[in-house]
């Protein structure tokens, strides 16, 4: 039944009876899943992993009738709508965008991916030598947040 937490860990759980004991090894095995699952996430969603500073709303000026939450929470990939972060060089756009990444995949185990245009670019490229271009298109169709980063930096294969 593939319950490895359980496996690994069953005889260090004490309780007072045997529905207890029950129910603490089934809790632990689904708390484990969850964590692996969100880890899991983590990774496949290849976000830039350097910021460490908490990150300064002062000088981010939001869009009429959003809020600093709206945005962390992801409402509105909940709306279907795109957000577009404009600014210059090193004000934070790659930083938000990292951090509401994270935010909902830590906290609604979202499907994220992180791609800067140019390496999205490279692998529809390499995609489409393969013959995988469908495939490519199918994972990406699953995501519920993507992130397209340094749009228009440097030219692109049309
Ligand atoms: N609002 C902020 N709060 C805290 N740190 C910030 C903020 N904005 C930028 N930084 C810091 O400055 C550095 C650059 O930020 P970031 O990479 O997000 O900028 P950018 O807007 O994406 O720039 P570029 O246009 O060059 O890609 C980061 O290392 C980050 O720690
Ligand atoms: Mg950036």
């Amino acid at each position: 039944m593939k319950l490895s937490w359980i496996r690994e860990h069953y005889h260090e759980v004490n309780a007072r009876n045997h529905e207890e004991y029950l129910l603490k090894l089934f809790e632990q095995e689904i708390a484990q899943r969850e964590k692996r699952k969100i880890n899991l996430l983590l990774k496949s969603a290849t976000l830039p992993n350097k910021y460490g500073k908490t990150f300064d709303w002062k000088d981010i000026e939001l869009g009429q009738g959003i809020t600093q939450t709206d945005l962390l929470d992801g409402k509105f990939i909940e709306r279907k709508e795109n957000l577009i972060f404009y600014g210059g060089v090193g004000v934070g756009k790659t930083y938000l965008s990292t951090l509401i990444g994270l935010n909902v995949i830590r906290k609604y185990g979202m499907r994220v991916k992180f791609y800067t245009v140019a390496s999205l670019v490279n692998q529809l490229l390499e995609a489409n030598e393969k013959g995988l271009l469908n495939k490519l298109f199918k994972q990406i169709e699953k995501l519920d947040l993507l992130i397209l980063d340094e749009l228009g930096y440097i030219p692109l294969h049309k």
